[in-house]
């Protein structure tokens, strides 16, 4: 049987990946950045997933106006870096698990929820920046990814609860997959950021420390938390916290908290980072 063994959430921000690709790593701003990371790498080299299950929002790289899924699975052999402008990122192509995949879009569909299923994709920051905060620079990633798409990016997005309810879905498909595989799932972006407007720049600790704190003990409290106030409390970005809530959703109720970290400013925004192990 496969199982989900831990759940990582972490920021997805563009700039940190554009830092580590241009040797700015050790530079005194992003120094604390990456250091907040280096007990994750060591954790999950030590774990060393069989897969990762990545929950990400595609930034109209793969996607565009012209179709906008609520939630997408990726079950192609392999996803190619997008080219958000400045060329795809230097980071390896994502080696995908057709097998686990399509299991899980076969039972998760058979679950009510209506995932698209897409066979060819280009995966941008939203996937790889969370990558490469947790694995450094392989040559090939260490295991293949099951990336999963959610659309945050343009309204009508999908509330926490049904997030939440689609990582129970994923988690009953996981264990009904027939191979022994141990899983951790990514749930990133987040945590409060405006990049626009008179507003750009917001950050509201206060939230983002209330997220953390709550979502091991009480993630049912944050599927409450309506678009509205995302939007209010931590700026229009911080609606992909709802992808957390995957996250979340595809654990065990009762987590065991390994690793936190928060910083602030990266770029303009909050980085918030937090992994769980099932207790199990
Ligand atoms: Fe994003």
């Amino acid at each position: 049987m496969a199982r989900i063994i831990a759940g990582v959430a972490a920021s997805h921000i563009p700039a940190v990946g554009a830092a580590w690709d241009n040797g700015k790593a050790d530079e005194p701003y992003w120094r604390p950045v990456f250091k907040g990371f280096e007990r994750s790498k060591e954790w999950i080299a030590r774990v060393k997933p069989d897969v990762c299950i990545v929950v990400y929002n595609d930034h109209m790289s793969a996607f565009s106006l012209e179709i906008v899924p609520t939630f997408a699975i990726g079950c192609a052999a392999e996803f190619p870096i997008a080219d958000e402008g400045w060329g795809p990122r230097p980071v390896p192509d994502v080696v995908g698990h057709p097998e686990l995949a399509s299991h899980i879009a076969q039972a998760v569909i058979q679950d009510d929820f209506d995932l698209t299923i897409v066979n060819r994709m280009e995966v941008d920051h939203g996937l790889t920046v969370p990558l490469t905060l947790m694995f450094g620079k392989p040559k090939e990633w260490p295991c293949p990814i099951v990336p999963i798409a959610v659309n945050v990016v343009v309204y009508p997005v999908p509330t926490g609860n049904r997030c939440y309810m689609l990582g129970k879905a994923i988690r009953k498909a996981v264990e009904s997959f027939d191979k022994d595989l141990r899983i951790v799932i990514f749930g990133t972006g987040g945590m409060s950021h405006q990049l626009q407007g008179p507003r750009a720049g917001l950050i509201n600790r206060a939230f983002d420390t209330r997220f953390l704190d709550n979502l091991a003990p009480d993630p049912e409290a944050l599927v409450r938390i309506s678009h509205l106030e995302y939007l209010r409390e931590a700026g229009s970005e911080a609606i992909e916290l709802v992808m957390w809530l995957i996250m979340r959703g595809a654990l065990d109720d009762r987590v065991k908290e390994i690793h936190r970290f928060y910083h602030v400013p990266a770029s303009n925004t909050a980085l918030g980072h937090i992994i769980f192990e099932n207790m199990a």
